[in-house]
């Protein structure tokens, strides 16, 4: 497997194309895009800014198509990370990673899932709006009432499903190790950035070059935004928004269920979140 590829033909560029070495594959609402700008931030980061879906829909274009995505890098000391938040959720993602890096180092920031859920209705909402489809209402989606007449999740609805981070994760714990992965609390990291970037990092084997200037907090947008050079840049109207509005019955049947989930997800990333 090459992992450096000349750009010129037989002459050999200074700016090469490189796979990433680490993949944030979700959560997708997590907070997966702030993450990976603010990790543009360190100065040995290249990132992929779209999202390739390489190892999901894309995976029949082949490597030399996923290589085409890559940013070109100066070094070899600088690493490129590529994010897609659906890799986190879809079943052939796991063993294609693996097959091509079994050292691949794995970002996943997860959030509260009742409000990670209420976030990804919200985006499906706002797609449907501006598709003039008809609009989906969370209480009625969310939740399947069973033959004995019990409500639970409804299976089907992604919000929903997209939550139960231990169903995704026990597919990922297949191929690869615990410390193949960082765990990034994406509800400490939107109020206190810094901290998480920090981990990701060390994590990352880079020295610490982050400082608390490149980040600024933007009060109209309540919200960090990332200053790379001398520009500020913001996350986009989608991120952020207001959410749709949900009852409290809503929110603690949402609670409940997801409950049980939550706590086989600590026990099997050996680490807990204060989700009450
Ligand atoms: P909300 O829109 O529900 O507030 P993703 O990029 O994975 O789709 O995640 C979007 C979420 O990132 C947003 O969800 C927001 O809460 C969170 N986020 C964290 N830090 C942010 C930042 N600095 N700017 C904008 N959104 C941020």
């Amino acid at each position: 497997f090459k992992w450096w590829i000349d750009l010129g033909k037989g002459e050999k560029s200074h700016l090469e194309k490189k796979f990433p070495s680490a993949l944030i594959v979700g959560v997708r609402k997590g907070g997966t895009r702030a993450l990976l700008d603010a990790i543009a931030l360190h100065p040995k980061v290249r990132i992929v800014r779209r999202e390739t879906h390489f190892f999901d829909s894309n995976y029949t274009l082949g490597f030399d198509w996923y290589r085409d995505q890559m940013p070109e890098v100066e070094n070899d000391n600088e690493i490129v990370i590529e994010k897609t938040p659906a890799y986190f959720t879809n079943e052939h993602v796991p063993k294609r990673v693996y097959e091509m890096n079994p050292d691949m180092k794995l970002i996943l920031i997860v959030r509260h899932p009742v409000y990670r859920t209420v976030s990804d209705f919200t985006q499906v909402y706002y797609n449907k709006l501006e598709q003039n489809k008809t609009l989906p209402v969370l209480s009625v989606e969310a939740f399947k009432t069973n033959e004995a007449g019990i409500e639970k999740i409804n299976m089907e609805y992604k919000p929903m499903t997209n939550s139960l981070y231990d169903v995704h994760i026990s597919k990922w714990l297949k191929y690869f190790d615990l410390k193949n992965f960082l765990f990034v609390n994406g509800d400490v990291f939107r109020a206190n950035p810094l901290r998480e970037l920090r981990k990701v990092e060390e994590f990352l084997g880079l020295e610490r070059s982050i400082t608390p200037s490149q980040l600024v907090f933007d009060y109209n947008k309540g919200f960090f935004c990332f200053r790379k050079t001398t520009k500020v840049r913001c996350l986009g109207l989608s991120k952020g928004r207001k959410h749709r509005s949900v009852s409290e019955d809503v929110v603690a049947k949402l609670s409940n269920m997801f409950e049980e989930h939550n706590q086989n997800f600590f026990r099997l990333i050996n680490r807990t979140y204060s989700w009450e």
